[in-house]
């Protein structure tokens, strides 16, 4: 609705479908100019399901090595949605946290106080049967907000 400056967040993982996620997002969000310009929130989950990431990490590597690889999978997750971000023109904040992703995406999507949460509807996960992954299906059936599925 135009007069009214919106939050949208988007949930990345670095996957394919995340970044189509991230598309649709960039395009919610660059609809307004001006003072009622929408601002843009992307979140990343840092969680323990390493395997998800197996092809850069090794298990049993020094704590700073682990941080290293941490930021690079990070700067990994935020590529598309900066890149974006900067080629729209659209105000761009990044936020990184620590644990179960569905419900850190659900509160940070509270605390935010976002008009509209955007997902992916599966993502780095290797059950590619289901048409809903495990941390989309949790967000959409508790987030306090409207939810924006992007099919794979
Ligand atoms: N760790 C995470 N941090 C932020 N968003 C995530 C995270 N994991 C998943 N998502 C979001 O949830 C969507 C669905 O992923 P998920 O439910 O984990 O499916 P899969 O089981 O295929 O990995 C992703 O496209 C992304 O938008
Ligand atoms: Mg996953």
């Amino acid at each position: 609705m135009l007069g009214i400056r919106r939050k949208i967040m988007v949930a990345v993982d670095g996957s394919a479908v995340s970044d189509k996620a991230v598309k649709e997002a960039i395009w919610l969000a660059g609809t307004q100019e001006g003072s009622f310009k929408n601002k843009l929130i992307a979140v990343f989950i840092k969680n323990d399901r390493v395997r998800d990431y197996d092809d850069l990490f090794v298990r049993g590597i020094p704590i700073a090595e682990v941080r290293e690889r941490w930021e690079k999978i990070i700067d990994h997750a935020f590529f598309v949605v900066r890149k974006l971000a900067a080629e729209k023109g659209v105000e761009l904040e990044e936020v990184v946290a620590e644990g179960e992703p569905a419900s850190r995406i659900v509160a940070l999507a509270q605390k935010y106080d976002v008009d509209l949460l955007v997902i992916g509807s599966t993502g780095k996960g290797s059950m590619k049967r289901a048409f809903l992954g495990s941390v989309s299906a949790e967000v959409i059936e508790r987030a306090g907000c409207g939810v924006y599925v992007v099919r794979a």
